[in-house]
């Protein structure tokens, strides 16, 4: 590789193609990651799998119609569906259409329509609730449940503070399974890549965001919890 091109390769970015796959140039780090229950059942942690990365590379393909047999990757199957990759996901800044959950010292902010039903909200009584509570342990897990939530829907700030807090994410790509409830998930990007649409214009940089590559989420390029109720594999076997 030329200087130029050593340069291109270390910027990550994800560029949409239209109807087609996501590219990702730069040598992204992409793992499969599991989420894993608590005790109670309930989304807690992640845990790594499969790596597919790939540092000889400079750009790979990244199955977004949910239809490949080569799971993480594209193998052109969105030609022979005739996917329908229609991005009707908003350029408006996520923070914009999120409400306000106020508790004694952290602000919750929610914007639903990003929802990727990974459930991290879910344990000790759910973060709406534990954000009004406000004690030394319910705030723990406020910033636990919040910075847990790979589609980034759930935001925190502290009170009297304009800045969002946020977890300290490498930029890289989980490739997520939920084996709870027998699905594979979505893409979880994390550490601000930018992600470019098909039309050439960036959405909004965001920490932590997931890509639909079911196919099926209905604010594409994101994902919406369409692949739980549609049952989506994606047919790698696990570590
Ligand atoms: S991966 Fe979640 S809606 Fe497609």
């Amino acid at each position: 590789m030329n200087e130029q091109q050593t340069m291109d390769a270390q910027e990550v970015y994800i560029r949409i193609m239209k109807d087609g796959p996501y590219l990702v140039h730069g040598q992204a780090e992409i793992r499969q990651e599991f989420i894993v229950p608590n005790d109670q059942g309930n989304s807690w942690e992640y845990r790594v799998g499969r790596d597919f990365t790939d540092k000889t590379k400079a750009l790979v393909s990244l199955c977004r119609c949910g239809r490949t047999t080569h799971a993480p990757f594209c193998d052109a199957m969105h030609l022979k569906v005739a996917f329908d990759g229609t991005e009707r996901a908003s350029h408006t800044p996520i923070l914009d259409d999120a409400k306000q959950y106020p508790g004694p010292n952290y602000i919750l902010l929610d914007n639903e329509a990003y929802c990727a039903f990974a459930r991290f909200c879910d344990a000790f009584g759910q973060v709406w609730n534990l954000v009004s509570e406000g004690d030394e342990l319910t705030d723990e897990l406020t910033l636990r449940e919040t910075f847990h939530c790979p589609s980034g829907r759930l935001m925190l700030r502290k009170r009297g503070e304009q800045e969002l807090l946020e977890p300290k994410l490498t930029p890289s790509i989980g490739v997520l399974e939920d084996p709870a409830i027998h699905v594979s998930g979505p893409l979880y990007v994390k550490g601000g890549i930018r992600v470019e649409s098909s039309d050439g214009t960036s959405y909004e940089i965001r920490n932590r965001q997931t890509l639909c590559r079911c196919g099926m989420s209905l604010n594409k390029p994101f994902c919406n919890g369409a692949h739980a109720p549609t049952k989506y594999r994606d047919g790698i076997p696990e570590k």
